[in-house]
């Protein structure tokens, strides 16, 4: 038997801690969003919410004020804890700054900082005050910096010394952005300007109580770019009443409960670090880890042993990584782990099955996607895996696999991942001023993800591939045009074309067919040179890890890039339809 064709069975019998969700089936029958909404999440009076009350003030309010909140390492071991009063005072006080700092309801504010606690203080003050928090890698140079910062209008941009210069070097093409505030931490040399703000000073002097700003549900909370196909990235909208999804999938799917040790390993520029390393733990007032240090298996397996984490939601490229290191998670105590779950690509069977013999548990793969703003289809403690298949709708979400049209198609047949548009209670508002964007998404009834994918008889999807071209490199979205745009400023390109092509540890690498200028000499150094330019210039991470000269690119007649056909001509398959494909 295919291992694709085995299945590992649970036994509830054999768990430790029962999980939150016990009964699939039964859960998903018997599901309305109203009636958890009722369990899950606070209103105010007036019918209002906001996620920062229900991330931290509330708790406050109970035994769980001294609760530890966030116990985070830093990048060279030191040590620090919050509590959730701690974290409810430092959060006021920031939106006490942010009100002296002239920041109005509804105003973009951005976060680009590393991994460190402030980041924390700060998006939870953003959205004490109403305001937007738009999170960002800190990975993103100025091109990928300037498109999104230039788009949303930011008003004020939070960051630190070291990734400071990366924001001076573009603030003239800002009006907008009217502030920079500092984070002082990691530096001994602080940045100084008219308009640059110290957030120790004004910390100092800030109020440690805000009345916190009563939002509607649909009020905007966070927003984050993603990238599609075609143009620059998009402002994906989210609201306030996201935090239910958020509550509920960490809950139900995450399985956390009231004594885990919980850890996320992604970071709050992606909006897995947004929902499950701040929303969905902290809604549920439990204590997560935080890392600042870098991946390595020994710093990952350290920190397990040290903090001993129950649940331990990270990636596949990450799994892969593991997988393929000299380092044996047996010479580690790792027993504190409860469940263990991945996200953002597929997670292929053998790292399942690795996983399996590695910690004594399965991997859970969880799928969604940043427009969806919480799981939506996954696997569960309680349900069988089928490794290599990302589960079952969430109670609450309807799916299906839909044909172009928008009519559903039967169980085994390939087609578009759909979910009902209605189902999804923390689907995004709007793509940030590009209403036809947004209604792109929609056929009908039908939220369609862009992905492909399959159901079989037992109602289990399965990932297919991508219906576009966006790439998924290390789990992360990156948009060909993106980095098309940016090769094409380096002054000896003429054009570029780029895919993801399959690799075995990164699910995809970025590849580019790059078009010299006449003259040029077509050399290895300057291949190395295009790949430092981007990483430059766009992001550390989005930058081909292989070019390859091309005469001429093949385009469709009206002049776009036809991507899959240097795709196809790049695995070898056959190219497909070119009935629009100009002379090549
Ligand atoms: C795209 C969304 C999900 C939050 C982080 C990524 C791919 C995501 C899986 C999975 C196969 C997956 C899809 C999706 N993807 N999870 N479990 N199996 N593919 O969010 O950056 O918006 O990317 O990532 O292609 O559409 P994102």
């Amino acid at each position: 038997m295919s291992d694709k064709a085995k299945v590992i069975q649970k036994d509830l019998k054999k768990f430790s801690v029962t999980p939150n969700l016990s009964d699939y089936d039964k859960t998903y029958k018997d599901f309305t969003w109203e009636n958890v909404e009722k369990e899950e999440i606070e209103f105010f009076e007036d019918g209002t919410l906001n996620i920062a009350y229900n991330c931290i003030d509330r708790h406050v309010k109970t035994d769980k004020k001294d609760k530890k909140a966030l116990l985070f390492e830093g990048a060279n071991g030191e040590k620090e804890q919050y509590t959730f009063s701690d974290l409810k005072a430092l959060t006021d006080k920031f939106a006490n700054v942010l009100v002296s700092q002239s920041v109005k309801k509804g105003d973009r504010v951005f976060i680009f900082l590393p991994s460190i606690p402030e980041r924390y203080v700060v998006f939870f003050g953003i959205l004490k005050m109403g305001a937007v928090a738009g999170t960002m890698f800190s990975a993103f140079q100025e091109m990928a910096l300037v498109d999104r910062l230039s788009d949303s209008g930011a008003k004020v941009v939070i960051t630190n010394a070291a990734l400071y210069p990366r924001i001076k070097k573009i603030w003239k093409d800002l009006p907008g952005l009217e502030k920079v505030i500092i984070i002082e931490r990691g530096s001994e040399e602080q940045p100084v300007g008219e308009k640059i703000v110290y957030y120790k000073d004004e910390m100092d002097k800030a109020k440690s109580d805000f009345e916190i700003s009563h939002m509607e549900k649909d009020d905007y909370s966070y927003m984050l770019y993603t990238s599609g196909t075609t143009g620059k990235p998009k402002g994906v909208m989210h609201a306030h009443y996201d935090i239910l999804q958020a509550i509920v999938t960490t809950k139900y799917v995450l399985d956390v409960q009231v004594n885990d040790i919980y850890w996320c390993t992604a970071d709050i520029g992606w909006v897995t670090g947004v929902v499950y390393a701040t929303l969905g733990p902290w809604g549920l007032g439990v204590t997560q880890v935080m890392s600042e240090g870098r991946f390595s298996p020994e710093s990952w397996y350290k920190l397990i042993q040290d903090y001993k984490v129950t649940l331990w939601y990270t990636a596949p490229t990450a799994i892969r990584m593991l997988m393929g290191s000299s380092v044996d998670p047996r010479d580690f105590d790792l027993s504190s782990l409860r469940q263990i779950y991945s996200v953002g690509e597929p997670l292929n069977p053998e790292a399942i099955w690795w996983g399996l013999d590695a910690y004594g548990l399965p991997f859970h793969d969880t799928w969604w996607q940043t427009e969806l703003g919480g799981i939506s289809i996954t696997n569960y403690p309680a349900l069988d895996i089928r490794p290599g298949s990302m589960g079952k709708p969430l109670p609450g979400i309807k799916a299906a696999i839909i044909d172009d049209e928008g009519k559903e198609l039967g169980d085994g047949k390939e087609g578009n991942l759909a979910l009902l548009a209605s189902t999804i209670s923390s689907l995004m508002k709007t793509i940030w001023r590009n209403e036809k964007k947004f209604n792109s998404y929609f056929i009908e009834k039908w939220y369609i993800s862009g992905d492909k994918a399959m159901r079989d008889k037992d109602g289990y999807y399965w990932f297919i591939g991508r219906a576009d071209d966006v790439i998924k490199t290390s789990g992360e979205r990156v948009g060909p045009f993106e980095v098309e745009s940016s090769l094409v400023e380096h002054p000896s390109v003429i054009e570029a074309g780029v895919i993801g092509k399959p690799d075995e540890v990164r699910g995809e690498i970025i590849k580019a067919f790059v078009v010299t200028k006449p003259g040029i000499e077509q050399t290895e150094e300057l291949k190395e040179e295009l790949k430092v330019y981007v990483k430059k210039h766009l992001a550390g991470h989005a930058y081909p890890r292989e070019i390859d000269f091309i005469d001429k690119l093949p385009k469709t007649r009206s002049g776009k890039i036809m991507r899959r056909v240097l795709k196809a001509k790049e695995l070898g398959l056959p190219v497909g339809d070119t009935s629009t494909l100009e002379d090549y």
